[in-house]
């Protein structure tokens, strides 16, 4: 169930993108709003006169999992290309729009994935200010292999003579490549020769408009119902409870849902904060009793997330009723939840895990839900938070999934087990603070493995729990690598979790980057 999507603020240009199922897609918008542009993420299929009701200044046709010769391919309406706005086709949106300008796509005798040498044949628009060659990063099977009437040629690399196309008569620009990407170096600045020269975009677009459209989506979505918004104390439902405070005021009721899984201290930690800075209602709920009853037994980890995603509705159900019947659920769901559940808007994308806000809701929800963050990347949500004014513990605090510390007890969740992991992982926060490293890592915990090794201990053998602990460094969430903290601070927390916790006699620390691991282990 979407929100309605928004329109611009007046005298904001718009770029519209047609989500073909990329796992790209979103970093498309992202980099577009980098570029100070507004744009709008929609499913392909949208009737062509709702895209013309935006006033587009251009169009962008993402990549996709698809090919464009299959009959099921996802297409979109050809008549984009009688709007009068430029058209940049990026991958399969290149395939798709050479294809419906009379070209011709077969599957590639090489696919080319990864790194690619590109030579620049016109630098005249799009590829303007690029070097003659440069690299970038391809990711296809099939590729045109017949260019229809009126193509130009801009750029070629060793396995694909039309890397990159123009047809004027169109206004179409296709790429074969992925400018979006970091491993294109010079992808922004072809974005951006698309965007200002092409479209003819004036830029001005800032965060705070971004507010300004969400405080108005959020309006006319919610209208005078009331609205409860599931409060965690992490930056996303910070920022949606702050958001939804200046958009709709007192209809607002937050719950803060003390499910069992929270870490030493959070529950008051989260009670203080809200209070000191907050004028909303806010209702603190303790269901641990459901959860960890509802948990008992589970090992599987999607399971886990499920029944976690469950009971927060049930007991999102009872707070309402006890509100006048809210008929709102708000929560902090950003784009990498909703993209790594596999619900991306061509419904195509690959699904890693079940947020549980995302894959792991109930089919009758009896809500309609109210995600104003549901674009936006986890350091775009935090450049929100300072627009809005956040504290910058807040803003900076690293993230807690929503299920809590049940997917850091890998296998059985048990009031024990969870005692355990909350003495580890206060620890490992307490150490990372001590030693200056809370900002340069972006993530650091402790996880409860389900084995135990042998040791020794004073004079004895001990038989006890592994547990391994995580930092990592990333700026989206959606890739990232592990920290390079240093071995003395290993050492400290290593030695401290052995010594002060009973129960684990041995600390490892998690050395993979994601992918292809993630960051939390379930
Ligand atoms: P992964 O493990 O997918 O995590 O690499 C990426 C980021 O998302 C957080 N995470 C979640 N947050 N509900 C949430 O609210 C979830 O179900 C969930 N699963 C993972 C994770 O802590 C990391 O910041």
């Amino acid at each position: 169930m979407r929100s309605p999507t928004p329109s611009p603020p007046p005298g904001v240009d718009t770029v519209l993108i047609l989500d073909f199922g990329s796992q790209y897609a979103q970093l498309i918008a992202r980099r577009i709003r980098e570029a100070g542009v507004y744009s709008v993420l929609m499913a392909p299929d949208r009737p062509i006169e709702e895209l013309q009701g935006f006033h587009p200044k251009g169009i962008v046709l993402s990549g996709g999992p698809s090919s464009v010769t299959a009959r099921e391919a996802p297409r979109c309406d050809p008549r984009i290309f009688e709007m009068g706005v430029p058209v940049l086709g990026i991958c399969y949106g290149m395939q798709l729009g050479c294809q419906l300008l009379g070209g011709t796509v077969e599957s590639a005798e090489a696919r080319e994935f990864g790194r690619t040498a590109l030579r620049i044949r016109d630098d005249s628009d799009l590829l303007a200010g690029l070097p003659d060659r440069t690299s970038v990063w391809m990711s296809h099977g099939d590729q045109v292999s017949n260019l229809g009437e009126g193509f130009e040629i801009l750029a070629a690399s060793e396995t694909c003579p039309h890397a990159a196309v123009r047809q004027p008569a169109h206004r179409f620009f296709g790429v074969q490549f992925h400018p979006e990407v970091t491993h294109t170096p010079h992808g922004g600045d072809l974005l951006r020769n698309f965007l200002f020269p092409i479209c003819g975009c004036n830029g001005g677009w800032r965060m705070s408009d971004f507010l300004e459209v969400a405080c108005e989506r959020v309006r006319s979505q919610v209208g005078d119902g009331r609205v409860i918004c599931g409060l965690s104390g992490g930056v996303d439902s910070s920022v949606v409870a702050a958001l939804l405070h200046r958009a709709i005021g007192s209809q607002l009721t937050c719950i803060f849902v003390d499910n069992g899984l929270l870490r030493t201290n959070e529950r008051t930690l989260v009670e203080s904060t809200f209070r000191g800075h907050f004028t909303a209602d806010l209702r603190v709920v303790d269901a641990s009793d459901a959860f960890l009853s509802d948990l008992a037994g589970v090992t599987d980890p999607q399971e886990k997330r499920r029944r976690i995603g469950h009971r927060f509705i049930e007991v999102f159900r009872e707070a309402a009723a006890g509100v006048g019947g809210a008929g709102f659920l708000a929560q902090g769901t950003l784009y990498p939840d909703v993209i790594e559940s596999g619900h991306g808007h061509a419904g195509t994308a690959a699904g890693i895990k079940l947020h549980h806000n995302v894959g792991g809701l109930p089919e009758n929800l009896g809500f309609e839900l109210v995600e104003p963050l549901r674009d936006l990347f986890k350091d775009e949500v935090r450049a929100l938070g300072e627009v809005l004014g956040l504290p910058s513990h807040v803003v900076w605090r690293h993230p807690f999934p929503g299920p809590g510390l049940a997917v850091r007890v890998l296998g059985d969740v048990t009031r024990e087990r969870l005692a355990v992991l909350r003495e580890c992982d206060e620890i490992m926060l307490e150490e990372i603070v001590a030693n200056s490293l809370y900002r340069s890592t972006d993530q650091a915990f402790a996880v409860l493995l389900p084995v135990r090794s042998v040791g020794v201990m004073g004079d004895g053998r001990t038989y006890d729990s592994v547990v391994a602990i995580r930092a990592v460094e990333t700026q989206d969430f959606m890739t990232a690598d592990w920290a390079r903290i240093p071995y003395d601070v290993l050492a400290t927390i290593s030695n401290r979790i052995i010594n002060e916790v009973r129960g684990v006699n041995r600390v490892v620390y998690d050395i993979s980057s994601k992918p292809p691991a993630t960051i939390e282990w379930e």
